[in-house]
């Protein structure tokens, strides 16, 4: 039984005992609270010996890049360095419909991508980096233990298996004991701002994902601003730490409207709202109709291409929380 400050300052001083004096370590950031709090936790550890990368794969959410950034680097000050490398994802991307395409392109573009950054880092230090930490937490332990076999696979998660073993790194994990509600904790006496404390998940496909067909910029662009209407308003109404994951999805199916006098034919945009304690099993979001009203007004005024809004009222199972 321990608090978490003991946690804290146990594991800063175990990080410092594996990493020793002048090893380097490298992680992956995506702005979630547990790639931000185990990043936060390795900086206080061993400063700037701790390399973050921001991949930007072109399908994150709207100006989140640099929110990250300003959030990682300048105000918790580790050492970041953002990868542009959202023309190389698109371009892969595309013509692709198929979900577990989408999801294999971008976990293996991404860690072609990490990896050649490292090598550069690896470069410019004259010595390898011997680390590479991961935010795992205890549930995904778990998971990853119960749901080994490809016939148990319904969503492909990408993992760093492959850069463990070509680029001969060691994983450090500070979080694997550790629960969510734990690692908020944590975050908190971080010092990490409360905004990303209670982020909802995303996942690493990101939009990709909530596009039911081909992703093309044109597309990514749509359900960006239209999720970020729909965000916004769920923080404006004070409703966001009761919903567990909130996103809107694009449909590109198009189907008839009147935009002022004119007719439309335009797509479709899918808002999704769950709670959810394990993520297992979810429940869609009871919203006032008001709400949901003014949402959808919003959307298919602002966002240019969408004339339709549809709310999700799927229970998990047997709809899973992604429409993909
Ligand atoms: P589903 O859609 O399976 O989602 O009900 C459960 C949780 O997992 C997230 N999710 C993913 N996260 N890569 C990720 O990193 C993925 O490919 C992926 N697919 C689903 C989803 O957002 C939800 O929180």
């Amino acid at each position: 039984n321990w608090t978490m400050e003991e946690f804290i300052s146990k594991e800063i001083n175990r990080i410092q005992r594996v990493i020793g004096p002048t090893s380097h370590v490298i992680g992956a950031v995506s702005g979630g609270v547990d790639s931000t709090v185990a990043a936060k936790l390795m900086h206080e550890a061993i400063g700037d010996r701790f390399h973050a990368i921001l991949v930007d794969n072109g399908v994150m959410r709207l100006n989140e890049c640099q929110e990250v950034e300003a959030t990682l680097n300048h105000h918790l000050k580790i050492n970041l360095t953002v990868v542009d490398a959202s023309e190389e994802f698109l371009t892969k991307l595309s013509g692709v419909e198929d979900p577990e395409k989408k999801r294999k392109i971008i976990g293996n573009t991404f860690i072609e991508v990490f990896q050649r950054e490292a090598e550069k880092l690896t470069a410019t230090h004259g010595q390898a980096i011997e680390y590479l930490l991961q935010g795992t937490l205890y549930p995904d332990v778990i998971e990853s233990i119960s749901f080994k076999g490809p016939s148990q696979t319904i969503k492909t998660h990408h993992n760093v298996g492959g850069l463990l073993e070509n680029m001969k790194l060691k994983l450090i994990e500070p979080l694997r004991e550790l629960f969510k509600d734990e690692v908020r904790k944590l975050g908190t006496l971080l010092g990490i701002p409360e905004d990303l404390v209670w982020r909802h998940p995303f996942p690493g496909p990101g939009i990709a994902i909530r596009i039911l067909g081909e992703v093309t910029p044109e597309q990514v662009q749509i359900a960006r601003v239209a999720d970020h209407i729909f965000i916004e308003e769920i923080k404006k109404a004070g409703i966001y730490r009761q919903i567990s994951q909130a996103f809107a999805a694009l449909i590109p199916t198009r189907a008839v409207g009147v935009k002022g006098d004119q007719r439309s034919y335009e797509q479709i945009i899918a808002l999704r709202a769950v709670t959810t304690t394990d993520f297992m099993t979810a429940d869609w979001y009871d919203f006032d109709a008001k709400f949901l009203k003014h949402v959808s007004s919003r959307i298919v005024n602002e966002v240019s291409g969408v004339c339709r809004v549809l709310y999700d009222v799927s229970q998990k199972p047997p709809g899973t929380i992604e429409f993909l």
